[in-house]
């Protein structure tokens, strides 16, 4: 039913009457679809089912565009990304246009969806600024990351599977607190591939959060573990191109102290509880998306 989503995003885009809009939308990649899929298997495939999913596609698709560009990103997907394309400014609007079509779209569904998608839109928009504002400094604080990522990523998850159980009259709170769930654990999970994965794999050079200045979990945890001379070492690495041989340390570093062993744990212990809800709630192919996103390649 992925596709009737797809088709749906189409539709709206093609309602825009906009020949550049639609040829610029058909050269963004997809990508997994994770929120829709949540959104069709928590409530069905209604037509307003369809339509939420497609409207809450749009403005993930919206707030990556707008990520790129403020992340200075030349990939996504191991694709080059839209801004590198066709530069900042059309990557901003096209956005915008998804984002606010989206929106208008939203106000045809029901008033308690909208409240809930638009509120994480606000969250989301929160948490990319705390984002940028962390990555001046060197960030230790596990709960302040743990906030960011709350808002930056696991609003929109969890406001889809909570949008998604009131148009199927499911408990609202249960579905809100696997998706948030599921949200923490994947956004921490990025951040550890970020660091174990190659850049080829990444669509993206390793390390690259650090070298914006991002302390993702596993740099908070290392420099808990690391002594005063070493601490100093990693704080003056932060936020900086990092040759062949700093990397290598760090690399070296969280190897020595089982960091990612650390940090995944920490997101499987999310997981594992969003896996029991779904379990407990007789819904094994939501249980199902968690397992896997906890089975992915380190
Ligand atoms: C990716 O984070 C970014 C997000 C999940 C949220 C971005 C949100 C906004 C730009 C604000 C909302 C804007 C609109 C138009 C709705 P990341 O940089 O850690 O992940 P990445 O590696 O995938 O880039
Ligand atoms: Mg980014």
């Amino acid at each position: 039913m992925l596709s009737a989503v797809e088709r749906k995003i189409e539709q709206f885009v093609a309602e825009l009457n906009d020949k550049e809009v639609t040829a610029l939308y058909a050269k963004l990649p997809h990508g997994k679809r994770l929120r829709a899929k949540l959104i069709l298997k928590i409530a069905g495939a209604s037509l307003s089912v369809i339509k939420t999913a497609a409207v809450v596609e749009m403005i993930h698709a919206a707030s990556l565009l707008h990520d790129d560009v403020i992340d200075d990103a030349y990939t996504r997907r191991s694709k080059p990304s839209l801004n590198a394309l066709y530069g900042n400014k059309t990557a901003i609007m096209l956005g915008d246009i998804l984002y606010s079509k989206g929106f208008f779209e939203l106000n045809n569904i029901s008033a308690d969806v909208a409240k809930t998608v638009s509120n994480a839109v606000t969250q989301l928009s929160l948490g990319e600024l705390k984002d940028v504002s962390l990555s001046n400094a060197f960030n230790l604080d596990r709960e302040v990351y743990l906030e960011m990522i709350y808002q930056k990523t696991a609003s929109l998850i969890e406001a889809s599977a909570g949008a998604a159980a009131l148009l199927a009259g499911k408990p609202k709170e249960v579905y809100m607190t696997y998706g948030r769930n599921l949200g923490l654990g994947f956004q921490m999970i990025d951040d550890i591939l970020d660091i174990t994965s190659d850049a080829e794999t990444l669509g993206k050079p390793a390390l690259h959060d650090f070298v914006e200045g991002k302390t993702t979990l596993p740099y908070i945890y290392l420099y808990e573990v690391l002594n005063a001379q070493e601490k100093e070492k990693l704080e003056a690495l932060h936020g900086k191109v990092l040759s062949k041989e700093e990397q290598t340390w760090i690399l070296g570093q969280m190897k020595a102290h089982k960091i990612v062993e650390k940090s995944y744990m920490e997101a499987k212990v999310l997981i594992d509880e969003a896996i029991a809800l779904m379990d407990a709630h007789g819904e094994p192919s939501l249980s199902g998306i968690a397992r896997e996103m906890i089975e992915r390649d380190f």
